[in-house]
């Protein structure tokens, strides 16, 4: 068995999903996908898994058009009003990456409440990604060090990064059928094992992901040494 302290996912497959389902509009996939989203996260804080990081929003994203932009930033909203019960039930503490001050200033308010309603917690932590993009949590974290009179260095370099105190990621999944990070957590992913399904989001199933996480507990992880003799 290999320790699992975090698992990251990029959750693609939504529009593709709502197209599939004959949906004339992709954020019909969006609103499936949340759901999965919620089982994920029970399933995760059952297992004993210490981070779940979620790709919702990428710096990139303000390229769709806007009435997806608006959807998905209400969706976000009515997601963390619901959910707050579930994380007070489970014990789950929120948290986000990403640069949030560019959101809506009722999301702003409501990843706030979230947060601090739920800091207090030791279990499972649910990291939203939103407005995040690597090469941006990068570049800040060289101005925060710079501000801060601090020489960056591997062992310091997480304290400036968004994800400062989380471990890195141990399993990083992507579904959808591509094969690309796409500007998510490209440093804490250095030695993370990769898993791709062509399974659409919205698709997903907690079964799916119990078989991936029995294919990582068979890899042995060397980080870069060699094998045990
Ligand atoms: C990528 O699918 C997905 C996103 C850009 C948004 C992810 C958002 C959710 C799963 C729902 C909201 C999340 C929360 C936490 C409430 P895509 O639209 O690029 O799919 P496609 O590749 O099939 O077009």
């Amino acid at each position: 068995m290999n320790e699992l302290k975090h698992i990251a996912i990029i959750m693609d497959g939504n529009g593709r999903w709502a197209k599939k389902r004959g949906f004339s509009k992709r954020i019909k996939g969006h609103e499936e996908g949340a759901k999965r989203v919620r089982e994920i996260t029970i399933f995760a804080s059952n297992y004993g898994v210490k981070f779940l990081t979620l790709y919702a929003f990428s710096t990139e994203n303000w390229k769709r058009p806007k009435y997806e932009i608006d959807f998905l930033m209400k969706l976000m909203d009515i997601y963390l009003k619901n959910e707050l019960k579930l994380f007070l039930e489970n014990e789950v503490r929120f948290q986000t990456i990403g640069d949030i001050s560019k959101l809506p200033k009722n999301l702003q308010d409501r990843i706030f409440y979230t947060k601090e309603k739920t800091s207090h917690f030791k279990g499972l932590t649910q990291v939203l990604a939103i407005n995040y993009g690597s090469r941006d949590e990068i570049i800040r974290a060289f101005h925060k060090a710079k501000k801060s009179g601090v020489d960056l260095t591997q062992e310091n370099m997480n304290d400036f990064l968004d994800t400062a105190g989380m471990p890195d990621v141990d399993m990083l999944i992507r579904t959808g059928g591509e094969q690309r990070l796409s500007n998510f957590l490209l440093w804490q992913s250095a030695y993370s094992e990769l898993f791709f399904t062509k399974t659409l989001w919205p698709d997903f199933t907690v079964d799916e992901l119990k078989q991936m996480i029995e294919k990582f507990n068979k890899i042995e992880r060397r980080f870069g040494g060699v094998k045990n003799e």
